[in-house]
């Protein structure tokens, strides 16, 4: 609520007053504190992000190191700015048969500009697709701080799983994939933190809790539950000190370049309504059999 609002008055123009005397210069100062922010100071033919003028940052900069400044306020080392872009890349696209994607394809045969096509595709990256890391990362948090009060691994995660298991959940968020047996993304991505622990730029603690989680929730089950892309681009956000809520919404940003690359693909191809099979394929229907509403005649056979 303004401060002229809080008085219940209102600015009265031309008088340079508001109702209650309030002057022009303090409404226009409680105007321009309305929205504060460290990110980005813009002046006429001046723009700074987190202090550094655009025309440094354009051509000496890359993406990944300005994601990262706006997200952060410093700058990255190149070996961090590395790291990060290693997961990014990992979960750029994973096919039509991913519901964003094909959310995407579908939401353009329906005529959905692209802007639409998108933010439909990005509305499913919740809990449970694409958006696991996030809370991937608060159970790995979770076990970090029970270390840190001097629990030992392996008690640490059996505690932080039975908890997730009292609260109710059975899928623990980063494991296990409908699709691949082993996540192609996932040694080829723990090898680059392993490297990135080897020459310093990370701790690695978060590639061992990772691992250990992985042990405990395959322990006693006839295949193994490998972390997924969830599971390892957390270990790696984790790593890289980013919150929770910053690992999904990186998450995201990297799987809005697939979601545009299809969308606009299906734009090309054409198609006009494309549903989730084609129509040659039925789904399966399990309500009751056909039944008559009492007193109806066969309508399909009257003329009217
Ligand atoms: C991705 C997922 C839906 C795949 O499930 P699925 O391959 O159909 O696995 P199933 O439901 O057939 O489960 C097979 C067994 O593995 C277990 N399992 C699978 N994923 C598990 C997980 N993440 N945590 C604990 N157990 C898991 C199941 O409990 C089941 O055990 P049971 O045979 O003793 O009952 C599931 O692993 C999951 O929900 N993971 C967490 C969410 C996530 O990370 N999503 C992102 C995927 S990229």
């Amino acid at each position: 609520m303004s401060a002229a609002e809080d008085r219940g008055t209102a600015a009265q123009p031309g008088d340079g007053t508001s109702g209650d005397g309030t002057s022009a210069e303090a409404l226009v100062d409680e105007a321009r504190r309305w929205w504060q922010t460290d990110i980005i100071d813009i002046r006429p033919g001046e723009i700074a992000l987190r202090g550094y003028p655009i025309e440094q940052l354009i051509g000496n900069v890359g993406f990944v190191e300005t994601i990262w400044l706006m997200l952060r306020g410093e700058l990255p080392s190149r070996a961090q700015a590395t790291l990060l872009e290693s997961a990014l890349v990992a979960s750029v696209d994973h096919g039509p048969q991913a519901p964003s994607i094909a959310i995407a394809r579908m939401a353009t045969t329906c005529g959905v500009p692209v802007n639409g096509a998108m933010a439909s595709a990005i509305n499913v990256l919740d809990d449970i697709h694409g958006g696991p890391g996030q809370q991937c990362m608060e159970l790995y948090l979770e076990v970090d701080a029970e270390c840190e009060q001097g629990r030992d691994l392996d008690d640490a995660v059996r505690l932080v799983l039975q908890r997730r298991r009292d609260a109710g959940v059975t899928y623990i968020p980063g494991f296990g994939h409908r699709f691949h047996p082993l996540d192609p993304r996932t040694p080829r991505l723990l090898s680059l933190v392993d490297a990135a622990a080897a020459d310093g730029t990370v701790s690695g603690r978060f590639a061992t809790i990772g691992r250990a989680v992985e042990a405990a929730i395959g322990a006693g089950k006839p295949r193994p539950i490998p972390m997924n892309v969830d599971g390892v681009t957390a270990v790696i956000y984790c790593e890289l000190g980013f919150t929770p809520e910053l690992g999904r919404g990186v998450f995201i940003l990297a799987r809005s370049v697939g979601i545009l690359a299809h969308a606009s693909e299906q734009m090309v191809q054409g198609g006009r309504i494309k549903g989730p099979l084609p129509k040659s394929i039925g789904y399966t229907y399990t309500g009751p059999e056909r039944r008559s509403v009492a007193g109806a005649g066969d309508e399909r056979r009257s003329t009217s």
